[in-house]
């Protein structure tokens, strides 16, 4: 049997510029020199990218999933870009590293992982996504419509290949649970949970014929790592596609419609997903609307082939008008929700010191 390949994407936010906006161009030099040292003797091939102020490593390997030399080298890489965004007075520079020291795996440490391990079939395109301003729940509607909605995905309807369905893993973020939920039988049940973003994320999709690993995805929440606000989660994902996955085009219909997402301004508003090309991922209006960025890729016995920007598309032209008219209708809600996030999901808060201080003035009614 083929070597399996491994693909390993792991981001933080380790300085914006200018505020939270984008990337200073030295974060990419200096990551892609420390990655080019590694290849060949740790990594196969690797890809350095940015989407908004997160800075984003694509890697292949040899290694397997959570391998501690791939996940060091993801972290060191961010500890020396954290010290170029301090030499530069960057803002937030190092935001995403909470802890000092690096202990085995990026897990639980700040940044964002995704990784898939497989065989390389005859031809491999693969879909990576980057969200900035917003939480890994982002992707639960678009990957609920790629890989169990045919109004999305015609394949799941006259393709053999994929017509028995996928399997979900499902993670409850705050009680730290998963679970696996069968498509297309139990869609019902997939939905009570996953249209509720803010606590079940999936994790991970599986072809049920085979179990073939489909799919992937970030699922850290900085907040609930650290206990308080501390950054948005700006989640990944990774998509295999074609010969018995969704088609490219199936995986990448969904963003055609900019779905609502939390994490705007101060992680603290709704505001809808707007799918665009790498050079249009710098938000600032509001801190945002929220950003989608995917590059493809043709995998090459392990080396990466591209990337195409695949939201460098006019087809794309609609949804973005269409998400720069639900910003505005948004906008004009002010502190007002469903603009404002409810209460208790909000990252920045008054609420217990307003509370303090109006106490003694509340009274029964
Ligand atoms: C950061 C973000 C921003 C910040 C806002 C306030 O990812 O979404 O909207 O929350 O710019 O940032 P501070 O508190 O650092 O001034
Ligand atoms: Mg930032
Ligand atoms: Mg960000």
């Amino acid at each position: 049997m083929a070597e399996k390949i491994t693909v390993s994407h792991i981001k933080a936010d380790v300085g914006g510029y200018v505020g939270h906006s984008s990337m200073h161009p030295r974060l990419i030099l200096k990551a892609e020199e420390l990655l080019k040292s590694a290849k060949d003797t740790l990594l196969e091939d690797f890809h350095v990218s940015k989407c908004g102020d997160d800075l984003q490593l694509i890697m292949t390997h040899r290694k397997g999933v959570e391998n501690e030399e791939i996940h060091k080298l993801a972290w060191d890489t961010f500890v020396e870009c954290t010290e170029v965004a301090k030499s530069l007075k960057l803002y937030g520079a190092g935001q995403d590293l909470l802890v000092d020291t690096f202990s085995g795996n990026v897990k639980g440490m700040g940044p964002g992982v995704a990784e898939m391990e497989f065989e390389e079939r005859p031809s491999e395109p693969l879909l990576f996504f980057m969200a900035d301003k917003t939480s890994p729940g982002a992707w639960n509607m678009p990957l609920y419509k790629i890989f169990a909605d045919p109004f999305n995905t015609i394949g799941l309807v006259i393709d053999e290949k994929i017509h028995g369905g996928f399997r979900f893993e499902v993670h409850d973020v705050k009680e730290s649970k998963k679970i696996l939920i069968n498509c297309p039988e139990e869609v019902y049940d997939l939905l009570i949970l996953i249209g509720s973003v803010d606590r079940f994320v999936i994790k991970a999709i599986y072809r049920k014929s085979d179990g073939e690993i489909a799919s992937v995805s970030s699922t850290q929440k900085l907040a609930l790592i650290a206990g308080k606000y501390v950054g948005k989660d700006d989640p990944v994902m990774i998509s295999r596609s074609q010969s018995g996955f969704p088609a490219v085009g199936e995986v990448m219909e969904p963003f055609s419609f900019p779905h609502i997402v939390p994490g705007w301004m101060r992680g603290s508003h709704n505001g809808p997903l707007m799918p665009v090309s790498i050079k249009e991922a710098n938000p600032t209006r509001f801190d945002g609307p929220p950003r989608v960025v995917c590059l493809g890729f043709q995998l090459n016995n392990g080396k990466l082939v591209g990337p195409r920007d695949m939201f460098d598309d006019p087809s794309f032209d609609n949804a973005r008008k269409m998400a720069n008219d639900i910003a505005d209708i948004l906008r004009r809600h002010g502190p007002f929700e469903p603009h404002r996030l409810p209460l208790g999901e909000m990252e920045y808060t008054t609420l217990p010191a307003v509370m303090k201080k109006l106490e003694d003035r509340f009274e029964n009614i």
